[in-house]
């Protein structure tokens, strides 16, 4: 069966993450007509009747799409809006549950979500959180997020941190890695849209390929390396000390480190 928002449902905020949410639901033939997108801009979104105010109704599902910055803009006009049937989903990186339900003290339930771009083509990676229950409780979410793609429910609030630093950030660290790849093409006197199209194909195959085969990565590795080959001189200067490992452990350390950072200021201002 479908999934169904419970409704009335409020997408307050409806940008690039929001908006990727909301074309994974439409490739997943959710239904959009108990949904009401709040946004500033009054931008429309395809197929979902979207709005500058909040409308005349109680929400039963509020879903918070704008930047952990503005909560405190958004909360104290949105907070009354929010009864003991709604369950409020944030997306907000670094918002902890605790501040969440100070901010919207009469709600059902408090759910973070860190999802990933992909969700836009039903590829995602979502981690969620509650403190107010975990799937059974929250089945109508578990199985609206499930529609974007993998999820894994969180059983302590770090790990949404992480696999957000992991799974949401990562998004621009592996196209960090595809332009490093082009970088390096060019410096070998590839032309610089041939070196692009080259890395992209690298990075979609070997997606497509994992999706396929199931091969763990380092299974994929030893596909490709034959003994005293070229990928292999290739993988022992990634594999080195200092090497690729410790790059992306510091990457990451950095991220989790503003995601505390982030969650202090938006306690703080509480
Ligand atoms: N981008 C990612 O990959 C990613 C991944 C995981 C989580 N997140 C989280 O997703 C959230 C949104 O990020 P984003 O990248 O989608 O940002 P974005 O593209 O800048 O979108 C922000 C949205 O917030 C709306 N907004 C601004 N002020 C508002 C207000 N006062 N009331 C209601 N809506 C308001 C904007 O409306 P207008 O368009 O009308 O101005 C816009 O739709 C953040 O909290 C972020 O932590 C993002």
């Amino acid at each position: 069966m479908t999934p169904a928002f419970p409704a009335p449902a409020w997408l307050v905020g409806c940008g690039n993450m929001a908006g990727a949410m909301v074309a994974g639901w439409r490739l997943a033939g959710i239904d959009f007509s108990g949904v009401t997108v709040i946004r500033p801009s009054g931008k429309p979104v395809d197929g979902v009747t979207t709005v500058t105010d909040y409308p005349e109704e109680q929400p039963q599902f509020v879903m918070l799409g704008f930047k952990p910055q503005k909560l405190d803009e958004v909360a104290p006009e949105l907070a009354p809006h929010v009864g003991a049937q709604c369950i409020v989903v944030s997306m907000l990186a670094g918002v902890s549950a605790e501040t969440l339900r100070e901010r919207f003290p009469e709600a059902r339930s408090v759910v973070r979500v860190m999802p990933n771009l992909p969700v836009a083509q039903g590829q995602g990676m979502t981690a969620i959180y509650s403190p107010d229950g975990g799937r059974e409780q929250l089945a109508d979410i578990d199985q609206l997020m499930a529609s974007l793609g993998a999820i894994s429910w969180c059983e302590k609030e770090e790990e949404l941190g992480v696999i957000g630093a992991i799974a949401s950030a990562g998004i621009a660290y592996v196209a960090r890695f595809a332009a490093a790849l082009a970088k390096s093409g060019e410096a070998l006197g590839m032309q610089p849209g041939t070196a692009e199209q080259v890395a992209v194909q690298t990075l979609v195959g070997t997606a497509a390929y994992v999706a396929d085969t199931g091969a763990s990565m380092s299974e994929i590795a030893k596909r490709v390396a034959s003994p005293k080959g070229t990928t292999e001189q290739g993988l022992a200067v990634l594999d080195a000390e200092e090497g690729l490992q410790q790059l992306v452990d510091r990457t990451i350390q950095a991220a989790v480190q503003r995601s505390r950072e982030l969650a202090d200021e938006a306690a703080r201002r509480n």
